[in-house]
C-alpha cells in the first residue's frame, strides 16, 4: 500500500456469461460498481476495481456448435469483438484496473489446483448425480428445490441428469454459514438473508455436484479425464485467481484480499453467500467483507432477456443522451437494492429535470453571469450577507459527510439526492440574490461578486461529488470553473475557489430533450430493421446417431390435390423411387394451387409412422423453409434440381 493511501480497497463485478450481447441490464451493475470503486479513488484507497467474463459451460458449447464456430471462437467474438464486452466497458468510461477470462491460461490452471486441494482435504468427493439440471442458469436442483417442477431461478424447464460426478460437502458447511448469513453484516440488502436462509438452508443444504461428464467446455479435471469443473467452480475462484491466487500471473493476493465488496445481481446472491462461502471455508481462507445483491432493472415488469426480445442496447442510449446521462441515471432513478422500471419517459424525464434543468442551469447562469457582469475574473472584493448566505454554506460544506454515510452503505440514490438538495437551493439562492438587479447599482458590485463566488463554489462542491457519476462532466465543470480543485480533502470546504476565480464559458452541458420527439425517434430505431422473422433457434441439441436415423429422400409429384372439405390440406401421390406410390397429405394449400406442383422434386421424410389426416393416411412429411415477413407467414417447399431421381437419399 502506498503511504499516502487511506487503504487497500478491493471490489468485484459479478463475471458476464458471453453467450450474447451485453444489455442496459448488465451495465447497471458495471456502472454502480464503477461508481463505488471511483468514489474511494476520491477518497484517497488503492482500489482494485475486478470485472471479467464467465467464459465456460453448456449453454456456450451449444450456441457455439449452433452458429459453426470453436467455443473459443464464439467467446473471442463477444468478448473482443465489435460491440463487444470490452467495447462496451470502454464506452460506458467503466475504470476496471483488471480483467480477467475464465478461459485464461493462468485461471484454468488455478482452477485445477483449488479443485485438486477441496478433493485432497476430502471435502470434493466422487460419487453419481441424480437430478434435474437447468441448463440456461447451469444449475443442479434436487426436487425439493424446484417450483412446479420448474427452475426455481428462471422458471424454465429442467432436464433429468444422471451421470458420475463430483460432490462439494456443502452440507458439512450449512450450520457456519447459516451464523454467518444471520449474525453478520456479510450479506446485504438484509432482506436477502431470509430468503437464502428460509428457501435454502433450513430446508436442509445438499452436498453440491461439481463435475459434468456430459460436455466438454469447461476447466478439465486433471486428475480425472472426461469431467469438467462446474462452471461456478471455475466462476467463483475468479476474485481471487485475478488476485493471482494458485498462480504466478498476478501478486496482490496479500494487499487485496479478502474483498471488501462483491457487487452482484440477486439471482446470484445464493451461489455468492452460501456456495461460495462454503468453499472458502474449506479452504481455510478468509471471507470477502461484504456481498451485495441488488435489484433488477426491468423491462414491462420483467427481466431483460436477450431470449425475451425485450432488451434494451446501451449503445443507442449512450449515443443519444451521453453516457454521463446514462450513467446517472441509472443510479439516480432506482434504488440500488431493490428492482426498478426501466422506461424511456423516465431517462428523459430524468436528463431534463435533474441535468439539464437543475444542474445545467445553474452551471451556465453562474458561470454565464460571472462573465457578463465581471469579464475575466471576479473581484477580490467581496461582501459577505451571513442572513442570506448561511444556509445555502452549511448545505454545501455539510454536503460531503452526509454524501458519504450514503455512499458507504451503497445508497447511490440517496447520495444523489443530498447533491441535488444543494443544487436546487443554490438555484433558489439565485433567485433570492436576484444577481441582475444588484448588478444594475456600482455600489453592490462587492455583493454581487460575493453571491457569484458563493455559487461557484457550491457547483465546485457538487460537482466533485458527482464525479464517480458523471467522471467527463465533473471534468468539464471544473475547467468551467477555471480548473476548480475537486480532491476528496477540498469537498467539505467553502471558500476553496481563489476569490479572483475566472469562469469559462461552453455550451449547455446537458440540452433539454423534447420528450415527445425522442420517444418517436427511440420508438423508431427499436423496429427491427428487417421485416423478416424467423423461428428462434432451439438451444436444444440433438446427438449425430439421432439425427441420422431421419430418411430424407427426394420424391416427385405425380398427383396434387385439394383435400375435400379442408382449406389447408393437399393431397400429394409421390413416386419415392420403390415402385409403390407414396401418400402424403400436408397443410400449405393456402401457398401452393396443386397444379403447379406436379412433376417438382421435393424432399420428404419418409420413416414417419403414418397417420390420418381429415380420414386420409399420409405417410410421411415434405420439408419446408418458413418466415414471416412484416408478420405475414411464408412457405416455400424445398425443391430439387428435377435431374435427381425419385427416391434418392439425401445426407
Ligand atoms: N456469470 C455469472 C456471474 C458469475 S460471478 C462469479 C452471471 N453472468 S450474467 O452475465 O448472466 O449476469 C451478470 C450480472 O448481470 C448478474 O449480476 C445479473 O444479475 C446482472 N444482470 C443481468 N440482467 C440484469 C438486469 N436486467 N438488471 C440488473 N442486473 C441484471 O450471472
Amino acid at each position: 500500500m502506498c503511504e499516502k493511501c487511506k487503504g487497500n480497497y478491493y471490489i468485484t463485478t459479478p463475471i458476464y456469461y458471453p453467450s450474447a450481447k451485453l444489455h442496459i441490464g448488465h451495465a447497471y451493475c458495471t456502472v454502480a460498481t464503477d461508481a463505488m470503486a471511483r468514489f474511494k479513488r476520491l477518497q484517497g484507497y488503492h482500489v482494485k476495481f475486478l470485472t471479467g467474463t464467465d467464459e465456460h459451460g453448456q449453454k456456450i458449447e451449444d450456441k457455439a456448435k449452433a452458429a459453426g464456430v470453436t467455443p473459443q471462437q464464439f467467446v473471442d467474438d463477444i468478448v473482443l469483438g465489435e460491440r463487444g464486452v470490452l467495447d462496451l466497458w470502454k464506452l460506458m468510461n467503466i475504470s476496471y484496473d483488471r480483467f480477467i477470462r475464465t478461459t485464461d491460461d493462468y485461471h484454468v490452471e488455478a482452477i485445477q489446483k483449488i479443485f485438486k486441494r477441496m478433493y485432497d482435504n476430502g471435502d470434493i468427493y466422487k460419487g453419481k448425480y441424480v437430478g434435474k439440471y437447468c441448463k440456461p442458469c447451469e444449475s443442479f436442483w434436487t426436487d425439493a428445490q424446484l417450483v412446479d417442477g420448474k427452475c426455481p431461478d428462471c422458471g424454465g424447464e429442467v432436464q433429468e441428469a444422471e451421470e458420475e460426478a463430483y460432490f462439494f460437502r456443502l452440507s458439512k458447511y450449512a450450520d457456519r454459514v447459516q451464523d454467518l448469513l444471520e449474525n453478520t453484516d456479510f450479506l446485504e440488502p438484509r432482506s436477502r438473508v431470509s430468503e437464502m436462509v428460509n428457501n435454502f438452508i433450513k430446508p436442509g443444504l445438499e452436498d453440491l455436484c461439481v463435475s459434468r461428464t456430459s460436455f466438454t467446455w469447461g476447466v478439465p479435471v486433471d486428475f480425472d479425464p472426461g469431467h469438467v469443473v462446474y462452471v461456478w467452480i471455475d466462476a467463483l475462484f475468479n476474485y481471487m485467481t485475478a488476485l493471482g491466487f494458485e498462480n504466478d500471473k498476478y501478486h496482490d493476493l496479500e494487499d487485496f484480499w479478502p474483498a471488501d465488496v462483491h457487487f452482484i445481481g440477486k439471482e446470484i446472491v445464493r451461489f455468492h453467500s452460501i456456495i461460495w462461502p462454503a468453499m472458502l471455508m474449506s479452504l481455510n481462507l478468509p471471507l470477502p467483507k461484504k456481498v451485495f445483491g441488488h435489484g433488477w432493472l426491468l423491462l414491462d415488469g420483467g427481466k431483460m432477456s436477450k431470449s425475451k426480445g425485450n432488451v434494451v442496447d446501451p449503445y443507442i442510449l449512450a449515443e443519444r443522451f451521453g453516457v454521463d446521462a446514462l450513467r446517472f441515471f441509472l443510479l439516480r432513478s432506482f434504488p440500488f437494492g431493490s428492482d426498478g422500471n426501466f422506461s424511456n419517459e423516465l431517462l428523459i424525464n430524468t436528463i431534463n429535470v435533474d441535468l439539464a434543468n437543475d444542474l445545467g442551469n445553474l452551471v451556465s447562469r453562474t458561470v454565464a453571469m460571472a462573465l457578463k457582469y465581471f469579464g475575466e475574473a471576479l473581484p477580490a472584493q467581496q461582501q459577505e450577507n451571513p442572513e442570506l448566505d448561511a444556509e445555502l454554506l452549511a448545505m454545501a460544506s455539510g454536503l460531503r459527510d452526509r454524501y458519504e454515510e450514503q455512499m458507504e452503505k451503497f445508497a447511490f440514490q440517496n447520495a444523489l439526492a443530498e447533491i441535488f438538495k444543494v443544487i436546487s437551493r443554490a438555484n433558489k439562492y439565485i433567485d433570492e440574490n436576484a444577481p441582475w438587479v444588484l448588478a444594475k447599482e456600482e455600489e453592490n458590485k462587492p455583493r454581487l461578486a460575493r453571491v457569484l463566488y458563493n455559487l461557484l463554489e457550491t457547483v465546485r462542491i457538487c460537482a466533485g461529488l458527482l464525479t464517480p457519476f458523471m467522471p467527463d462532466t465533473a471534468a468539464e465543470i471544473s475547467r468551467r470553473l477555471g480548473g476548480a480543485p475537486m480532491d476528496w480533502d477540498s469537498l467539505n470546504k467553502f471558500g476553496v475557489l481563489p476569490a479572483d476565480v475566472a469562469a469559462v464559458s461552453g455550451p449547455a452541458l446537458f440540452p433539454r430533450i423534447d420528450m415527445e420527439k425522442e420517444l418517436a425517434a427511440l420508438e423508431e430505431l427499436s423496429k427491427p430493421k428487417s421485416t423478416i422473422e424467423i423461428e428462434p433457434y432451439t438451444e436444444e441439441s440433438v446427438d449425430f446417431d439421432t439425427f441420422c436415423k431421419n430418411e430424407l429422400r427426394a420424391v416427385k409429384v405425380k398427383s396434387c390435390e385439394n383435400v375435400k372439405k379442408s382449406d389447408k390440406l393437399l393431397c400429394f401421390t409421390l413416386d419415392d423411387g420403390t415402385g409403390t406410390d407414396r401418400q402424403i397429405l400436408s397443410g400449405i394449400a393456402k401457398f401452393y394451387k396443386p397444379e403447379e406442383l406436379v412433376g417438382k422434386t421435393l424432399v420428404a421424410i419418409t420413416n414417419l409412422p403414418p397417420r390420418k389426416m381429415m380420414g386420409k393416411p399420409s405417410c410421411g412429411m415434405l420439408l419446408s423453409a418458413v418466415h414471416k415477413d412484416k408478420g405475414e407467414e411464408k412457405l416455400q417447399l424445398i425443391m430439387l434440381d428435377d435431374s435427381i431421381p425419385a427416391g434418392a437419399k439425401l445426407c
